[in-house]
């Protein structure tokens, strides 16, 4: 049997990771700025991680959610306090996809509507309800029917307030970051007005952290940089460090009941190993102090570069618009320096999106990396 061919793959076969970096069959160290599209948050094969999950996996690695699962405990306990969320309810599942599927499920469920707002260049999933609201007409099939959903422009608070007051929006949802689109931050004031906006119209509003979440802002959710409080937050990628697994965080004003949600895979005891071990390690490691510092620090450089229109994000969530496409520039880093960096849906844009642990001196091989490939492109 073929695969279904439906990635742009490298002719790269990375077998072994450490750290920042990973490693080819012929032994090849690779600088990984891209972290496997966000995921890689503690770095590739933590020890702390590989023994967490071992241990599980030699112990227990699957029941199902109609048994006591008190990893599932530990683990909310570990993100609510390392999140700032500890009053908030959490729901494990899979994907980010599957995560912004509940999310807009569990909204619509509590105030009975059921139109969405979302943002133009946005993108939360390929499931039913998380591509609908993904501002991408080319990956939504005839059944992906549109017509509960509105698109405003990023930070435009008036189209916001116009569609919101009609009182017939069930939620809005927005990523604490943009990232696919090719980094664009939402502005705080912004972020502020929208939370007021919902709070006096019935909305729910949802945060999509998948890509922007677990400490890769320098913050342990991005729009904490607002000092806003959704009522909704999904998270993956990072969380588990490459292990699938997503989560939900529900403001205390939602009522669970019995078979309002569900999934056979979320929060399995492997999953909860791994992302016991992401919190475990960020906590010990600083990581998220260290995405920060690192991620100013290679901003501050990278705005000095003049080829470089524009340097957007925060911490280690980072897009360079070099106001000419970016790939043949990726493909000589990638061929030539040993480099991965991630594209973006805007041809001109390079994403940086590496592990939480980039050391200064990682930055600085980057950045020299860089400079060549800019001479040699
Ligand atoms: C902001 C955002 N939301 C949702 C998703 C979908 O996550 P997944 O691919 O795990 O379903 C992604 C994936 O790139 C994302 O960046």
């Amino acid at each position: 049997m073929d695969l279904f061919d439906v990635y742009s793959i490298m002719d790269i076969e990375p077998v072994r990771g450490q750290g920042c970096c990973v490693y080819d069959k012929a032994g090849n160290e690779y600088l990984d700025l891209y972290g496997g599209h966000a995921v890689i948050s503690i770095g590739h094969s933590h020890p702390t991680y590989i023994k967490r999950i071992t241990e599980q996996l030699q112990r227990l690695a699957f029941y199902s959610n109609s048994v006591q699962i008190p990893l599932q405990n530990e683990l909310a306990e570990r993100l609510g306090r390392l999140s700032g969320y500890d009053d908030y309810h959490l729901f494990l599942c899979n994907s980010g996809a599957e995560a912004n599927e509940n999310a807009i499920k569990l909204a619509s469920f509590h105030n009975g509507r059921r139109k969405v707002l979302s943002f133009a260049r946005s993108f939360h999933g390929r499931t039913h309800s998380a591509v609908t609201v993904t501002d991408n007409p080319g990956i939504c099939a005839p059944v992906n029917n549109r017509d509960h959903v509105v698109f405003a422009r990023l930070n435009d608070i008036e189209a916001v307030q116009s569609a919101l007051e009609k009182g017939d929006i069930s939620s809005v949802i927005i990523e604490g970051i943009q990232g696919l689109a090719g980094i664009y931050c939402p502005d705080p004031e912004f972020l502020q007005a929208l939370q007021n906006l919902c709070d006096r119209t019935g909305t729910a509003l949802i945060l999509d952290e998948v890509q922007s979440g677990c400490g890769r802002s320098g913050k342990f959710f991005a729009h904490q940089y607002a000092g806003i409080r959704p009522d909704i937050i999904t998270t993956a990628k990072g969380m588990g460090n490459g292990f699938p697994v997503a989560g939900v965080l529900i403001s205390p004003r939602f009522e669970a009941h019995p078979g309002m949600l569900g999934t056979t895979f979320g929060g399995n005891h492997l999953a909860c190993a791994a992302s016991i071990a992401v919190l475990e390690v960020m906590e010990q490691e600083h990581l998220i102090e260290n995405a920060l510092a690192t991620g100013n620090y290679l901003m501050a450089q990278l705005k000095s570069i003049p080829q470089i229109k524009e340097v957007r994000g925060r911490g280690l969530m980072i897009g360079l618009d070099f106001g000419t496409p970016a790939a043949p520039l990726r493909s000589k880093l990638i061929e030539k320096y040993r480099v991965f960096t991630g594209a973006s849906s805007d041809k001109n844009v390079m994403r940086l999106l590496p592990a939480l642990s980039l050391t200064k001196a990682q930055a600085d091989a980057f950045l020299t990396a860089l400079a060549e490939a800019m001479m040699n492109v």
